[in-house]
């Protein structure tokens, strides 16, 4: 499926666009919600990066963790997810970093009793956590009634390797997560244990919830990202051999992890220019890249994308933006 393709095939309702900080992320998932939405096609865009800039794409404040609409054009939505509100810090999510003191006390309690596992599990959180904990909470509300009008729903995301591991490995689910839950039922249990000892009546715990619901919400985002009817990825990149290099790697990555990528989008291409000394020296640099580009990623469609001389903001760039990538 090219990227053109992509505004007719309704199937794919959800679009990732993933590569490297600077690279147009935003800019390219934005356009492409921009054309989605022109064709009729309700849209909603979520972007779950800390380093928000939606709201700098759309010249419009999006930072309120719920879909805005879009001024001046139909059928768009956008969002921004805010760390906390997407309980960014898996910590706090389970409940485990309210009491630091507390905490502490309670594990060598639980050590002492014979609890050894409880060891130092909370400071062996895995890399990428965060994000496959704010991936999966974006998924429990995207899955609600509420959000089943949005024909389209495109992130602006740039999931790390460690993120995409971490999705894709059952063994997390069933090891980090399953470990953390058998530890917050030890300590409910120890809890409500001493508790009732000193006759107080223990809170009701809702954290095995909680982190059951998490693990369920993974698992369908590891669904989400490995179904090639319903989503497609795409790798953004520049001709720069470090843009490419990691690039490169993404890819792998993506394979190991079975997500399908059939389209490189390659921006900022610098246009030819005979009148610009600086600007041809850039374009034959790039040109190299380039043909690098189409030899390491014979098998994927490329897309290419000039290098503006304005900055990609605001609904009137976002168009023109939109028509380059996928057509009038
Ligand atoms: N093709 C382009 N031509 C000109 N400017 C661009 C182009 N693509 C992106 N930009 C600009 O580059 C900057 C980074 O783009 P952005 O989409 O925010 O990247 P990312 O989301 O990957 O960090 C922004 O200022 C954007 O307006
Ligand atoms: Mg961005």
């Amino acid at each position: 499926m090219t990227i053109q393709n992509l505004l007719q095939n309704k199937e794919r309702r959800f679009v990732l666009v993933g590569g490297k900080g600077g690279v147009g992320k935003s800019s390219i998932s934005s356009s492409i919600a921009v054309k989605f939405a022109q064709n009729g096609q309700p849209t909603l865009i979520i972007s779950t990066d800390p380093a928000h800039s939606l709201s700098d794409s759309f010249d419009q404040n999006l930072n309120q963790s719920i879909p805005v609409k879009i001024n001046n054009i139909d059928n768009l939505w956008a969002m921004e997810i805010r760390p906390e509100d997407a309980g960014g810090d898996f910590k706090s999510l389970a409940g485990l970093d309210d009491n630091e003191e507390g905490i502490d006390q309670m594990m060598s309690s639980l050590s002492s009793l014979g609890f050894d596992e409880v060891g130092d599990l909370l400071d062996t959180a895995p890399p990428g956590i965060d994000e496959a904990v704010a991936l999966a909470k974006v998924i429990q509300f995207i899955d609600s009634d509420e959000y089943a009008h949005f024909e389209r729903i495109i992130f602006d995301t740039a999931p790390t390797g460690h993120t995409l591991r971490l999705l894709s490995l059952p063994d997390f689910l069933d090891g980090f997560l399953g470990k953390l839950l058998k530890v917050r039922v030890k300590m409910s249990n120890a809890m409500a244990g001493f508790k009732s000892l000193l006759g107080m009546n223990s809170e009701r715990d809702n954290t095995l919830e909680v982190l059951e619901n998490l693990k369920e919400s993974m698992r369908i985002v590891r669904e989400l990202f490995r179904n090639q009817q319903t989503t497609e990825f795409i790798i953004a990149t520049i001709p720069t051999i470090m843009s490419i290099n990691e690039s490169e790697r993404l890819a792998d990555q993506l394979r190991i992890e079975e997500i399908q990528v059939h389209n490189i989008v390659v921006n900022q291409v610098m246009p030819e220019n005979i009148d610009c000394k600086f600007c041809s020296v850039r374009a034959k640099g790039q040109k190299e890249n380039l043909d690098y580009i189409k030899k390491l990623f014979s098998n994927y469609h490329i897309t290419e994308v000039e290098y503006f001389d304005t900055e990609i903001r605001g609904l009137d760039s976002l168009k023109m933006m939109a028509t380059h990538l996928l057509g009038n």
